[in-house]
């Protein structure tokens, strides 16, 4: 099993605002834990859904999370978090690679957003190592497994705080 590591509830610190998270996973990770476990690893999205959600907990976060298979409603979702979320994080799967409508909502709500992915992209096949996102995001993780979610949730409320206060 892929060991998840949650961060240390004790990091919550009083009297800071809840911030809410746009998570968006897209196409083909919900087959995660069955999909190509040698590189995606065995865990399901949901356990990494539940895992985000604990460390959102402990780090003062609410989470809406949404997984399509569909450009157009991770699209969707991209718009509608501009009223509602204060930052995303997404693992664009296949998108990253081709996706111009993608990098376009990313950077037309202007929300900073978090890309992470699984595997590390930068040393699999070529056509894999060109991120339409990264130059819209704020920072890119790749290559720790479920881990990268959390490292980019923390990422993400870290940046978040840090330029509120
Ligand atoms: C992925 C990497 C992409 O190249 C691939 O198409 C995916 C998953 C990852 O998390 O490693 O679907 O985003």
């Amino acid at each position: 099993m892929d060991p998840l590591v949650v961060a240390d509830p004790t990091a919550i610190t009083p009297g800071l605002d809840i911030l809410s998270l746009l998570v968006l996973h897209g196409p083909n990770l919900n087959l995660l834990g069955v999909r190509e476990v040698g590189i995606y690893g065995s865990l399901s999205l949901e356990q990494i859904d539940q895992a985000l959600h604990q460390q959102a907990h402990s780090l003062k976060a609410k989470l809406e999370i949404l997984q399509s298979n569909h450009e157009g409603v991770l699209i969707d979702a991209i718009h509608r978090a501009r009223q509602q979320h204060q930052g995303i994080l997404i693992n664009p799967g296949a998108y990253t690679h081709t996706s111009i409508a993608l990098r376009d909502a990313i950077a037309g709500v202007g929300l900073p957003t978090v890309e992470v992915h699984l595997s590390n992209i930068h040393r699999r096949e070529a056509f894999r190592q060109h991120s339409y996102i990264a130059a819209v995001a704020i920072g890119q993780i790749s290559g720790f497994g479920a881990q990268s979610y959390l490292l980019g949730l923390q990422a993400l409320i870290q940046h978040l705080r840090l330029q509120a206060s």
